[in-house]
């Protein structure tokens, strides 16, 4: 089988891993990893990758509805796995507009680009959306967030790939495109930009820099390490049932304080600092705009139905995670520079 494999948002943390396992493992593939090289898309996330003769890079942003369609045709795209997204809560509640126009609209440029493309010939092509389980909302203790949970999006970003995930049902429905969709919980692991909790956290350790933690820190979130989640789109992609929609989750959920507590011991060993000593940088502070109190995946239909699991326990993760920060701080530097100190200081003042 060769495919022309499109991949949205490939620059990014959860892309940059999914490309890297479809160039390495389907030689015969061609993948085109489009990216517009938001603050967020780094191309050294591939550096290892870069040079294969099976991977090539188009810069380009989903929100240009021609350039969508000529990135189509001049390629003979078969699949795209669309990734492309703002992807961050905090900044969807300064700037909700930039989480419209790329989630939503951007979202509905490919759409319109595959059904015009593949007009003549939907056989075998497949458009695979990968969302979130913030779409189900915020979960009270004991249940699960199932395939039928009904949408109930809380935040900006969470009603923005929500609409997204409308918009790919409509048209499998309306056009008879072929689409699948995944909700996948959160995601941890090396390439992850520092404004999300665990490389925050991580970063700040370091640095000896404050650890701000969301009102009591008692929020819980259900953790998954990138790399099984790049595995389930890999499974899903290949044995998904056209039309379906699974759930991607690591049966894994962890109060924010306790992973911060975490996260401060394992580094006070590996940096041989007293233990006990980073725990001291932990500072509460304001609460996140409606912050959804705990998400949890039931992921058995991926797991019975395709026969995915995670490979890797939470702890064996972490430690992973961390290693590799550690040992890779110019990407540190590299991502934290500019930019990132204006939203840094704007965010925590
Ligand atoms: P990310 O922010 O790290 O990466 C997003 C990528 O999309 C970046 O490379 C960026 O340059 C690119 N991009 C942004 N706007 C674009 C545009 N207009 N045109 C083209 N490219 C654009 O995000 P991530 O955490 O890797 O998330 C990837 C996808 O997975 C998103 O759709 C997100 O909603 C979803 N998801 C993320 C998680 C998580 O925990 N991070 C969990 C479930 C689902
Ligand atoms: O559930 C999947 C979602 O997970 C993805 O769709 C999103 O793209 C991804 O960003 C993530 O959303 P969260 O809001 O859960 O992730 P974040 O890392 O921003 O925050 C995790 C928890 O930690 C959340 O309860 C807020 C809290 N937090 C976060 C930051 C950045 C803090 O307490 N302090 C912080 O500084």
């Amino acid at each position: 089988m060769k495919k022309h494999v499109l991949i949205t948002g490939g620059a990014g943390f959860i892309g940059s891993h999914v490309v890297r396992l479809f160039v390495n493992k389907y030689p015969d593939y061609q993948i085109f990893n489009l990216d517009a090289l938001t603050y967020a898309g780094n191309l050294r996330n591939l550096e290892d990758i870069e040079e294969a003769p099976n991977y090539h890079f188009i810069k380009a942003d989903i929100r240009d509805a021609a350039a969508m369609l000529r990135v189509m045709e001049e390629n003979a795209i078969d699949a795209v796995i669309h990734l492309a997204a703002e992807s961050h809560v905090d900044r969807s509640i300064s700037d909700p507009m930039a989480f419209v126009e790329t989630n939503v609209i951007g979202t509905v440029n490919l759409l319109n680009a595959a059904k015009t493309y593949w007009r003549d010939a939907m056989e075998g092509k497949l458009f695979y959306h990968v969302s979130t389980d913030e779409v189900y909302g915020s979960l009270e203790d004991g249940s699960f967030f199932l395939e039928t949970t009904p949408y109930d999006p809380q935040s900006p970003y969470s009603a923005s790939k929500a609409s997204s995930d409308h918009f790919v049902r409509a048209y499998r429905n309306t056009y008879h495109l072929p689409v699948v969709i995944t909700n996948c919980s959160n995601n941890y692991g090396p390439n992850q930009f520092p404004e999300k909790l665990i490389p925050l956290m991580i970063n700040n350790i370091i640095h000896k820099k404050p650890l701000p933690v969301y009102g009591k820190g008692e929020n819980i979130r259900d953790w998954l390490y990138v790399v099984d989640h790049a595995r389930a789109i890999d499974v899903v992609f290949h044995h998904g049932k056209e039309g379906e929609t699974y759930n991607i989750g690591g049966f894994n959920e962890w109060k924010n304080i306790d992973i911060v507590n975490l996260i401060c011991s394992i580094l006070d060993k590996k940096l041989k600092r007293a233990e006990g000593e980073s725990k001291l940088l932990i500072t509460y502070v304001t609460d996140r705009a409606g912050h959804d109190h705990r998400y949890a995946i039931d992921a058995k239909k991926i797991m019975t139905e395709l026969g995915w699991e995670p490979s890797l326990q939470f702890e064996e993760g972490i430690d992973k995670t961390i290693d590799w920060y550690l040992e890779n701080e110019e990407w540190m530097l590299g991502v934290t520079s500019g930019e990132y100190q204006k939203y840094y200081s704007e965010h925590y003042k």
